[in-house]
């Protein structure tokens, strides 16, 4: 299998992404920074589309990606692993958690989230503060503030 780095790399998690360019960012803020990246399916844009894959591929193959057909088979494999997920409804500040190199962090769909099933479904979810009235960051922004604070309090273990 191509798409698992091995245990001491944070997992990025992506519950049916919709905006390409959202995903092509994450893509090369994972590759740069060693994360595996996760992708809960459908996703809203085709991998195949030349623009797409010009842009991403030199950072990341697809066969290094691996996807879940839909969040029940993503939730049985993670059954003994921790996802921590990311939502603008927690009430506990991304800071103020401690991450394990090896967690997964799942980030919600661009257009909604992810749907009340899965807040139901986990038990750690984090908010990154804003100021008053602002209803979300982009999505790309997000996962590179939380991945870079798990590296930061695992002391970039990997990192050169
Ligand atoms: C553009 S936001 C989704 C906005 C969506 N309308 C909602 O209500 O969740 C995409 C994802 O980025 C992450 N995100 C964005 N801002 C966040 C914040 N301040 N705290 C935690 N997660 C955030 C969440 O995982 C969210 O589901």
């Amino acid at each position: 299998m191509t798409h698992n780095h091995g245990p001491f790399r944070p997992k990025i998690a992506l519950f049916e992404p919709d905006i390409p360019q959202n995903t092509a960012a994450i893509i090369r803020t994972c590759s740069c920074l060693g994360a595996d990246l996760e992708i809960i399916e459908p996703c809203g844009f085709l991998f195949s589309d030349k623009r797409f894959k010009r842009v991403v591929m030199d950072y990341m193959d697809k066969k290094m990606i691996k996807f879940y057909q839909n969040y029940n088979e993503f939730f049985k494999i993670k059954k003994n692993q921790r996802v921590i997920l990311m939502t603008t409804k927690a009430s506990v500040s991304y800071d103020a958690f401690s991450f394990k190199i090896n967690d997964t962090i799942l980030f919600g769909r661009e257009s909604a989230g992810v749907p009340d099933k899965i807040h139901g479904l986990v038990k750690d979810k984090l908010k990154i503060p804003m100021m008053n009235k602002k209803r979300s960051l982009n999505i790309a922004s997000s996962v590179a503030i939380v991945l870079a604070e798990n590296l930061r309090q695992n002391k970039f273990i990997n990192h050169g």
